[in-house]
């Protein structure tokens, strides 16, 4: 089982919006999938509750000490990818995720308070030596303010030692991701051949190839394994 943090310290950044639109992109490409609310303001736990759908899993975490003992039980009952969405600001549970991630997520707006708030949270992921991309999310669909805030996001990750990186594509700010969240739905599910649905799937998959890269051999995926696994014996054993 790997693991993805969404983490931002600014507010509204696309955390949760893209906790969901991951997760569903990656079930959707075999995996399954849990996602973990570290977030008390319950943002994926609502989308959830509007779901029909009975997968992804979706569980709160209260305390980031949970971390140490739900993440591997997951692991034992055949999820093979975790997503954690944290809350803004500085908090113990955003931290305790940051360590538990194989991979952190850092959304940006391509604003400038967005690209200074990202420098805390980068130093936070540089901290615990986790592999990190920034996200540039909810981007018009053509200014010179992307590539401006793609630069901007660069030079705050060499300014750190950190080689820039942001992941590809950027996420356009589009109705199509606010109306998907509100139907309990993801962009790929909602309006699977639309722009965003394309730009989500785009992105799962730049994110799937850093995790195979940040993945020891021994924690590789075994998808095969994992299907065998039912949603049934994750219930039960829970
Ligand atoms: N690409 C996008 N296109 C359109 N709207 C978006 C996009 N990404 C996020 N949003 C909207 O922006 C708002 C903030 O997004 P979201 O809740 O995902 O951010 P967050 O970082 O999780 O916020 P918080 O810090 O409060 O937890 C929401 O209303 C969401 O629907
Ligand atoms: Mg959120």
């Amino acid at each position: 089982m790997q693991t993805i943090a969404l983490v931002s310290q600014k507010g509204g950044t696309g955390k949760s919006t893209l906790a969901i639109g991951l997760a569903i992109a990656a079930m959707q490409d075999g995996h399954k999938v849990c996602l973990l609310e570290a977030d008390p303001q319950g943002t994926v736990s609502n989308w959830r509750r509007r779901r029909a759908q009975a997968e992804p899993a979706v569980e709160t975490v209260a305390d980031g000490a949970e971390f140490a003992h739900r993440l591997p039980f997951l692991a034992r009952c055949g999820v093979t990818l975790a997503i954690i969405d944290t809350a803004a600001g500085h908090s113990a549970a955003a931290e305790a995720a940051i360590g538990a991630a194989d991979l952190c997520l850092i959304p940006a707006r391509p604003s400038p308070a967005d690209i200074e708030a990202a420098a805390p949270t980068l130093a936070a992921v540089r901290a615990g030596d986790k592999p990190f991309a920034f996200v540039l999310n909810q981007t018009p669909v053509r200014s010179f303010r992307i590539a401006d805030a793609a630069g901007a996001l660069s030079d705050t990750a060499i300014s750190l030692n950190a080689s820039g990186v942001v992941a590809l594509p950027y996420i356009v700010l589009r109705n199509d991701q606010q109306d998907a969240l509100g139907a309990g739905l993801a962009v790929t599910e909602y309006a699977l051949g639309g722009k965003s649905a394309e730009e989500i799937r785009s992105l799962w998959r730049w994110v799937s190839s850093r995790l195979a890269v940040a993945a020891p051999a021994e924690a590789r995926i075994d998808l095969g394994a994992a299907a065998a696994n039912s949603e049934a014996d994750l219930r039960a054993a829970g």
